[in-house]
Order: structure tokens, then sequence, then C-alpha cells
């Protein structure tokens, strides 16, 4: 809760390119919820750097995710969109949570294992402590709800556990935040291999559709996607390649997966590719539209990103200081 309103925090990496899965399981919550809520949505640069960047590169995909975030219909003018780096109180308030936050719940993380194992030549701190930081991101702007794909569960049970903590100690400081997990698209899948993540990391770029992807391409990627060979149309776990086209299907459409069976009752999976590519391209076709004339307008953009890194220091400074007071910091003289 912020000056009496509900609070919404959520934030992507601007780590290789968006696919699908960042789009239904988070971006597009992100604008159904914006009209309820205080909204701060960030690129978490901090974050990307837990992996090894190419710094030209970085800074162009976080100002392309700035873009998409803004053509996927979030307004700069009323949500405050902005660069994580550009707010000093995120590392700060992270360095502060680090001493409140055990080995051991970090050596639980998933997220942590699977990337250690991935990036075995680099195990830095920062990708260890890491959930540390999206905690501080989070309690930083006193956040009731984050939307996020299911992936991030286990981060935000943390970032709960460490309010909790805190809370418990020193007094109510922060708001204990939940979760919004979407019914549909919570966890989209590889379209090669329909048991793992679709992710921006997969080396095979047919297992992913990315939002820049053009139509020719989505239409290609869902052609050649895993299914079986059962040759039946259901929303179940034995058939994870048919569930996960129809999940991708009953997000974009707006309907349930039970629905979407109904629906291509008798049809074949060449019939569910081909509505799947066109359910797709009806949202990012539009998108890449809107997000090369935001690119196009620099000024105007610039001038969001300034205005908004201003206003997320504003909040994040007030929480900030009551923490600092809170662990014993000397108050700063006027
Ligand atoms: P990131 O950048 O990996 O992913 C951004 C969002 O996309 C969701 N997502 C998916 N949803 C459904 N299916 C998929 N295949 C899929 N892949 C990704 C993620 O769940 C996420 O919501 N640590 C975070 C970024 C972060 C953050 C935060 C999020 C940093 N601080 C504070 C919320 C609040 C991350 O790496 O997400």
């Amino acid at each position: 809760m912020l000056d009496g309103n509900k609070v919404l925090f959520s934030g992507m990496q601007a780590t290789g390119n968006l696919t699908l899965g960042n789009y239904l399981g988070a971006l597009k919550n992100w604008v159904e919820l914006s009209t309820q809520y205080m909204c701060f949505y960030s690129v978490v640069d901090m974050h990307s750097i837990t992996v090894r960047q190419d710094p030209a590169e970085l800074r162009k995909r976080a100002r392309r995710l700035m873009a998409i975030y803004i053509a996927a219909g979030i307004d700069p003018e009323k949500a405050c969109l902005y660069y994580q780096s550009h707010v000093t109180g995120h590392a700060e308030l992270a360095w502060i949570l680090n001493c409140f936050t055990y080995m051991g719940e970090l050596n639980r993380m998933t997220q942590f294992k699977d990337k250690s194992a991935k990036h075995a030549d680099n195990i830095n701190a920062g990708l260890f402590t890491y959930p540390v930081l999206m905690a501080a991101d989070i309690l930083l702007y006193q956040a009731d709800v984050v939307p996020v794909g299911i992936d991030q569960k286990q981060h935000l049970e943390l970032t709960r556990d460490l309010a909790i903590r805190f809370n418990n100690i020193y007094g109510d400081v922060f708001t204990v935040p939940e979760a919004y997990i979407p019914k549909v698209g919570a966890k989209i899948m590889s379209l090669q291999d329909p048991t793992k993540k679709m992710s921006k990391s997969d080396e095979n770029p047919n297992a992913s559709i990315y939002l820049m992807d053009d139509a020719d391409t989505v239409a290609r990627k869902c052609k050649r996607a895993v299914t079986d060979s059962e040759g039946i149309i259901a929303y179940r776990e034995e058939q994870p390649g048919v569930s996960n086209l129809l999940d991708i299907y009953s997000a974009c459409v707006g309907k349930t997966p039970e629905e979407a069976v109904k629906e291509f009752e008798g049809q074949g999976y060449g019939a569910l590719k081909t509505a799947v590519a066109e359910s797709v391209n009806a949202i990012l076709t539009p998108l890449q539209t809107r997000v090369a004339e935001i690119e196009k307008d620099k000024d105007w953009l610039d001038q969001r990103i300034k205005e908004n890194a201003e206003k997320a220091t504003y909040y994040s400074t007030k929480t900030l200081r009551k923490v600092q007071k809170k662990v014993g910091f000397p108050v700063r003289p006027r």
C-alpha cells in the first residue's frame, strides 16, 4: 500500500529475446491488472548481470523491453516503468535483506540450482543472492500483488518469508505481497520439448516463439511443434505437446483449455497448429507495429524514463529510510 493505494510490482529481465511465455505468463496480466493498482514495472537490468552480458547488447535489449511494456498496453504516464539500475534503493535494500536471509534458504532455490548447472564456469555470489534482490524490488514499493509465471513462485515465497521475518523483529515495515499466477498460461512449455519451460535462453530457436518473430516464423514454429501419436486433441498430462498448444491458444483467445478442446473436437493436429499460429499472430503483429512506433519517438521515451525513475526513487526512498532507521543506521542530518 502506498498513499492509500494498493500496489502492483513486477519485472522482467532484458536477457535474450522475450518469448510468448513471458507475454502470456506475465505481461498480459500486467496490462489486465494495471487499472486496479498503483503499478511499478521494472526492467530488471541488475538481475541480468548475474550471467555475463555484452554491455551494448544489454542496453539495447533493455530499451527494447521498455518499448515492449508500453506496446503491450501499459501506459507510462500512469504506471511507473523504469530501469532497476536507475534506482539505487534496490541495491541498498538488497544488502540489508541479505543480512536477514539464510544460506540454507538460498541453497534451496531451484532457479539457482538450474542456473549454476548451466553456467558452471560462473557461479557468482550475485547468482546466489539473486532472490534477495528480487525481494528488495518488491518490498521497496510495499507491493500487495506480484503477477508472475509459475517459475517465480518460490522466489515470491522467500520474499514473503523475509517480509514477515523483518516485520516480526521491527514492527510493521513491509507489506507482505501475494503472487498473482494466471489460471491459463502460467507455464508455457518449449515447442520442441514440452516437458521443459519455454525459455529465452533455449539454444534451439524452434523451441520458443519470440515476441518479435514475424507471422511466417510463428506459423513455421507452430507447424513443427512436437506433439504425439495419439491423434486426439485432449488436455491431459499424457499429451504435454498438445496440452501446451491448447494452453497457448486458450491464453491468446481468452478461453479455458476445456472450451478449446470442445472447439477442436474431431479435428487433427494440423488444424490446431494453424489456429494456434493465428491466435498468436493476432497478438504479436500489432504489438510489433507499436514497438516500432514507440522506438521511433526517442525523446518521448527518454522523457518517460526520466520521470518514472524519479517517481520510483521517491517511493522506494520512503521505504528505504524507514528500514535504515529500524536497523539502527544513524539518521541523516538535514
Ligand atoms: P524472467 O525475466 O525470467 O521472466 C519474466 C516473467 O515471465 C514469466 N515467464 C513465463 N511464464 C509462463 N511461461 C513461461 N515459459 C515463462 N517464462 C517466463 C516469469 O515467471 C516472469 O513473471 N526473477 C524474475 C524477474 C524479477 C521479478 C522481480 C519479477 C526480478 N525482480 C520482482 C517479479 C517481481 C525473472 O527472471 O523473470
